[in-house]
């Protein structure tokens, strides 16, 4: 008899043989990379996910000898960690990285420097206490009146280069109206931007960098001069406590409610806050600049659709974020991603290692402003501390490329420039970014773009509306009765996303918008094929699709994204199809062909004419086909086929609801995690105002309740709160808006989940089910 393998999370993560003299707290030996690993080194900073990858694959959590920190990199455990603001305390955020010599802590206390706790490190219950006074300024309609004043300065500044055909775009622009704005939303004076950029690289460099003892000394100074400087203001403020701004917000907070918002949170916030309302957000805008002047297509996608912006915006925070790493402390004896992490460890998430991991966005590496799940990356942290600035930096880098897309479509990059960044564990930006124009075929000097002016603007994640490519119809084949293979490609020929079996897109026209799985080669990047089949009594989308398209026709199509992914580990997978969802069983059975795994596929339809894909299917997997043909007299008897299922049998199902309804019934005698299914479609999810009850989500991981009222969806409300809860179907079908629930029961109206999963009320879809009782409580 063998004994079982430990459980994941009792292993050292680390590889013995590879022994290196370093030890982690827990007595194990660090690998020879973990003991390397030095955040402070140029390639860090450079590509910082590209610097990780290795950790990501093989040690996704890693204790750092030289930071003395543990290193998160993998996307569900940074969330993880972020999600639990309890037994991982925010109070490391601003410690100094690098300890303080007697001499400079001397130097601080010259200065009289005593900052303390700011709303990014500060613990429950003080926290949330203060965030929800202070955070009016942040609403929506709030930000909305700022639109109009960054704009303005957007073209001021331009106005000044744009005859000259050459620009810093850092030192000309990007810094100093962040600072505006920034200074403008505080209600602080200005205080000289020069001054204020030195203080606030000496205030990183104390914090989260490596500087030399020699170095520390002057850093030590400047950060004392803006401690002073910082309280200078304040007390100003303070004299006249009526004026505009989240400053004298918090001020008059602070002085109605000095127990909540006290003297030493006013003074520690004061100077925190002059540093990262405006350094974020320029380090962000330079990087999205750099990120889409150097991936031209990405530039040239949203001079020529500037809807797009939006979206990336996301992609470039995704990739290229200002924040690229944050810090906590676990309160107890836990876990991460599996590996023991002892009470008191601190913890760097690397948000920009976590922001490629594959395991959550498809084809990380690539630049995709199409991409639809961008707005999932952790560039702005997650739960309770959540950047309380992201939609202000949001709307500023919109703003800024809307005008230069109008402006300097034309613009690029000087070629050869060297891109240097301050080094630090966390703020990434570039210090200069050079670029170039030709001032003679500036559109406007031609007359051939003028400026409108500006239009409907929102605050928030981008519509999902704006996101979606132009494809042509290259082929269009007839499939069998009513069915319809269409090819489609990019119009100027360029290469498409990458996609995996069970992924789907969705193809826009007409003004329908469908979903349809892709069934093409996955290795071909220069088309992507599906089938539609035509539904005479529909809603007319399939007829659009099936009777109006030609060949040439130009359409919209939005994805790929896979919400029904294939379990390649699987020792056998068995796959069923009824009609037409062959298509993403086809694509599961090449992709399992291609792996030389174990597989069959049963595939059931009325007619051999009103099947599709069956001579490809016959050709490519003719011995692990089996046909049930219905007008032939063959019936599918799933008891038979599924006599013998095991832990490591997976079953993936696309088709009709009673086949999969059969297969849920079935998958009772079953071990969890054998059966993934996909529906056809949404019946019985819609909202009807008539029968609903009002109920109340309280968001443990954000401590906020959401009122959610009968005529509303769960993800309306929770939205419209300012959760950027992503959602794709809208209908049930697609798990894009899964919600983990800690407490409550759910009335489940999804198509997503299983029967078992629905019993262990462990998550629900916010787009349509919603609470059985009159309150819920979400990790959200
Ligand atoms: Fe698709 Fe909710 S958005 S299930």
């Amino acid at each position: 008899m063998t004994s079982a393998a430990p459980p994941v999370a009792a292993r050292c993560p680390v590889d013995h043989t590879t022994l290196a003299q370093p030890r982690d707290p827990n007595g194990c030996p660090v690998s020879a990379r973990a003991a390397a690993f030095n955040p402070f080194e140029p390639a860090y900073m450079q590509a910082p996910g590209d610097y990780l990858r290795w950790a990501r694959e093989q040690e996704p959590v890693f204790w750092s000898p030289q930071l003395g920190y543990w290193i998160v990199t993998r996307y569900e455990d940074v969330k993880a960690v972020f999600r639990d603001n309890i037994l991982f305390s925010p109070a490391v955020a601003l410690e100094k990285i690098t300890p303080a010599t007697p001499e400079v802590m001397g130097i601080l206390q010259s200065y009289g420097f005593a900052m303390n706790r700011t709303m990014v490190n500060e613990d429950e219950p003080d926290h949330m206490a203060r965030r929800r006074l202070l955070m009016d300024a942040f609403l929506p309609e709030r930000l909305a009146t700022l639109e109009p004043m960054i704009r303005a300065l957007a073209r001021e500044y331009m106005d000044r280069f744009i005859d000259k055909g050459r620009a810093d775009l850092v030192a000309e622009m990007f810094y100093e109206i962040p600072l505006n704005i920034a200074l403008k939303f505080l209600g602080v004076p200005d205080e000289g931007a020069e001054q204020l950029r030195q203080f606030a690289v000496a205030h990183t460099l104390n914090t989260w960098g490596r500087p030399t003892a020699q170095e520390q000394l002057d850093i030590a100074h400047n950060v004392g001069r803006f401690w002073q400087t910082a309280q200078n203001i304040l007390d100003g403020m303070r004299a006249q406590p009526d004026g505009e701004g989240w400053m004298y917000e918090t001020i008059r907070q602070h002085l109605k409610h000095p127990d909540v918002v006290p003297e030493s949170y006013l003074r520690s916030m004061m100077m925190a806050i002059l540093a990262a309302a405006h350094e974020t957000t320029s380090n962000a805008t330079a990087n999205a600049f750099h990120t889409l002047l150097t991936h031209r297509q990405s530039w040239d996608d949203i001079c020529a659709n500037p809807a797009l912006i939006p979206n990336a915006v996301e992609e470039c925070l995704r990739v290229a974020g200002s924040i690229i790493a944050w810090r906590r402390q676990a309160t107890a004896d836990t876990q991460v991603g599996g590996v023991a992490i002892p009470k008191g460890a601190r913890l760097l998430l690397v948000q920009a290692s976590a922001n490629f991991d594959p395991r959550h966005f498809e084809n990380p590496d690539d630049i995709d402003v199409y991409r639809e799940s961008a707005v999932e990356h952790l560039t702005f942290g997650y739960g309770a501390h959540q950047c309380m600035g992201k939609n202000i930096g949001r709307m500023q880098m919109r703003i800024f490329l809307e005008e230069f897309v109008r402006r300097l479509p034309h613009m690029r990059l000087v070629p050869g420039q060297a891109m240097s960044y301050l080094s630090n564990t966390s703020f990434r930006g570039p210090d200069a970014l050079w670029v170039a124009w030709e001032p003679a075929l500036n559109p406007e000097r031609s007359g051939s773009r003028q400026l409108p002016p500006a239009g409907a603007f929102f605050i928030g994640p981008p519509p999902k509306a704006s996101i979606a490519r132009s494809v042509v119809l290259r082929e269009k084949h007839a499939e069998g009765e009513g069915l319809f293979r269409l090819v489609l490609a990019d119009p100027q020929g360029a290469v498409l996303p990458a996609w995996s079996a069970g992924a789907h897109v969705d193809l826009i026209a007409g003004g329908f918008r469908r979903k349809y799985s892709l069934c093409g080669e996955a290795n071909d990047r220069s088309t992507l094929q599906v089938v539609v089949q035509r539904e005479a009594d529909g809603r007319g989308g399939s007829r659009h699709f099936c009777d109006q398209l030609e060949v040439g026709t130009v359409l919209q199509l939005s994805g790929p994204k896979n919400l029904f992914k294939l379990d390649e580990s699987a020792r056998h997978v068995v796959l069923f199809a009824g009609g037409i969802g062959i298509t993403p069983v086809m694509a599961m059975a090449d992709r399992l062909k291609h792996l030389g795994k174990s597989y069959e596929i049963h595939y059931a339809g009325r007619s051999r004419a009103q099947m599709a894909l069956l001579a490809r299917l016959e050709r490519d997997h003719a011995a692990h086909l089996h046909l049930y043909v219905k007008s032939q007299g063959q019936r599918l008897s799933l008891p038979a086929v599924l006599a013998d299922v095991t832990a490591d049998t997976r079953i993936y199902a696309c088709g009709p609801d009673r086949l999969i309804s059969e297969l849920e019934s079935l998958s009772e005698r079953w071990p969890a995690g054998v059966l993934h299914f996909e529906h056809f479609n949404a019946e019985g999810t819609a909202l009807d105002p008539s029968k609903e009850h009002a109920f109340v989500a309280q968001l443990k991981d954000s401590n906020v309740e959401v009122a959610v009222a009968a005529d509303q969806t769960l993800l309306q409300a929770l939205q419209s709160a300012g959760f950027d809860v992503p959602c794709d179907c809208n209908e049930g079908l697609c798990g894009t808006c899964e919600v983990a629930v800690v407490e409550g029961d759910v009335d489940h109206r999804d198509k997503v989940l299983t029967k078992g999963e629905r019993q262990t009320n462990r998550r629900l879809m916010a787009c349509c089910s919603r609470a059985a009782g009159q309150r819920i409580v979400l990790a959200l």
